[in-house]
């Protein structure tokens, strides 16, 4: 019976336990750091309001089909993916899509590693005082400084891809749920503490009204980016959520655990970017400076308070754990899948992987100093060119992964999952684990996964090609 199998690493001891860490795995650097600076970029109200529906509508039928996948399964996606096709009487070829997911994952995981290496800079730096009474321009500068240092960033990235390799080595289950029982509840009181402070700058209405007032001549602009960015930001798309589900007791609820994660992540990126933006009105910054933003605007904040300096390091050090606890579960689904398909020990494995996720990295690290010059994707003037050094447009290293894994590869990865749960798996398969009560609810969801997601997908993508 397919409800009955066992994962062989492990499971969650309760259904809370899952929610954590599925929580700990989307709350990241995605609602912090890159949720505040691609809606700076992509204009504000816009990007957020298309960022909401994208969440709702797309991103939680797909969040439910990877859960759903990986209890059903209890496998790693590409094992889960192949086991259920074969069931149903469909292609084994369903799991090429899960080994996508995995090469994006470990892509994502390249550059998250070295901004999540920044926190761990920037907590050294706070904690040594280099912030107090610092000015807008000297923030600025600072960060400018850092990121032009290869060696400094090849530091930071090796350490938090060595404590990211550390606890998969050990095994999710037991080395997630100790962490985060603490980290993620303070997480949440010190983004509070921040909102606080920037009630206090006096722009706090101009932050507000940045986030929420609607431009809608930007809504296209940001579409496909607000899209890749819902799905980066709940973790789904590659198989992050579908090994954290094949982990998840049998008896408890999908749907409201699920939605509960959901809530948490958008949540924590909308407390981020109202923390954020009235800093960068009341200190004259730019709100469309990119990559920066949050490493620029926090130190204004926690060098000119009281106190600033310790809760800076405590702030920090959440972030650092909030970014580690996401790169744990963007590891996971291969190490999971080689340990499932070979005889090597996990520890080799999560040795192999994390040594190419860092060199990968590298590329990261030297499109902000070494590389900055190289630009790909290149339109100047109208004419197309795929490289150029020194170009004014076009994408950095950084920037082609990025977009290669937001734009494209989550989307489609997210595409797959949903289309593989309601259609190949089928109607009853997805009630029987979805197990809700109220027949006309799961109606709703079914009808969400089934058509609107797939078919939101597909209008996403068509919508900025003919842009
Ligand atoms: N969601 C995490 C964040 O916002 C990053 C992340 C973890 C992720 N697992 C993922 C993104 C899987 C895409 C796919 O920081």
């Amino acid at each position: 019976m397919a409800g009955d199998k066992v994962s062989i690493h492990g499971s969650w001891a309760s259904r809370w336990v899952f929610i954590l860490a599925a929580t700990g795995s989307a709350v990241g650097l995605g609602s912090i750091w890159k949720f505040p600076y691609m809606t700076g970029v992509y204009g504000g109200g816009a990007f957020v309001l298309m960022f909401l529906l994208c969440i709702a509508l797309l991103g939680l039928p797909v969040m439910l089909a990877e859960t759903l996948i990986g209890r059903r399964s209890r496998q790693s996606p590409a094992n889960a993916l192949r086991e259920l096709a074969l069931e149903a009487a469909h292609s084994h070829r369903w799991s090429w899509a899960a080994f996508a997911g995995m090469i994006t994952a470990l892509l994502i995981l390249s550059f998250y590693s070295v901004v999540g290496g920044w926190s761990l800079d920037y907590i050294v730096d706070l904690g040594r005082g280099d912030f107090q009474g610092i000015g807008a321009e000297q923030a600025g500068r600072y960060f400018a400084d850092m990121v032009s240092d290869p060696w400094r960033l090849i530091l930071w990235h090796t350490l938090f891809m060595l404590l990211s390799a550390w606890v998969i080595a050990r095994g999710v289950v037991a080395g997630l749920e100790r962490s985060l029982r603490i980290m993620m509840p303070l997480l949440f009181v010190l983004l509070l503490i921040l909102l606080g402070y920037s009630l206090t700058t006096g722009h706090f209405m101009a932050g507000v009204h940045f986030m929420f007032n609607l431009d809608t001549s930007r809504l296209l602009d940001g579409l496909l980016p607000a899209m890749g960015h819902a799905f980066f930001s709940l973790s789904v798309g590659v198989g992050s959520i579908l090994i954290y589900g094949a982990y998840m007791p049998k008896n408890s609820s999908i749907a409201g655990t699920v939605v509960a994660v959901a809530l948490l992540d958008t949540f924590v990126s909308l407390l981020a970017g109202l923390a954020l933006f009235p800093i960068v009105f009341s200190a004259g910054l730019n709100a469309s400076e990119g990559p920066g933003l949050m490493f620029v605007t926090l130190p204004l904040a926690f060098g000119n308070v009281a106190f600033g300096q310790l809760m800076g390091v405590v702030f920090f050090v959440l972030v650092a754990v909030a970014a580690w606890s996401s790169a744990i579960s963007l590891l996971e689904p291969m190490v999971a899948y080689l340990v499932e398909r070979t005889k090597v020990s996990r520890l080799w494995v999560t040795a192999a992987l994390a040594f190419i996720c860092w060199f990968v990295g590298l590329g990261t690290v030297f499109s902000f100093n070494i590389w900055k010059e190289a630009k790909f994707f290149v339109t100047e003037g109208g004419a197309f060119q795929l490289y150029q050094w020194g170009a004014a447009g076009g994408l950095d290293v950084f920037g082609v992964i990025d977009f290669f894994t937001s734009r494209i590869m989550l989307p489609l990865g997210a595409l797959t999952f949903v289309v593989f749960a309601s259609w190949v798996m089928g109607r009853e398969a997805v009630r029987d684990e979805l197990a809700m009560r109220n027949a006309t609810l799961f109606a709703v969801t079914f009808f969400l996964m089934r058509y609107v997601a797939p078919l939101g997908i597909l209008i996403v993508f068509a919508a900025q090609l003919l842009k």
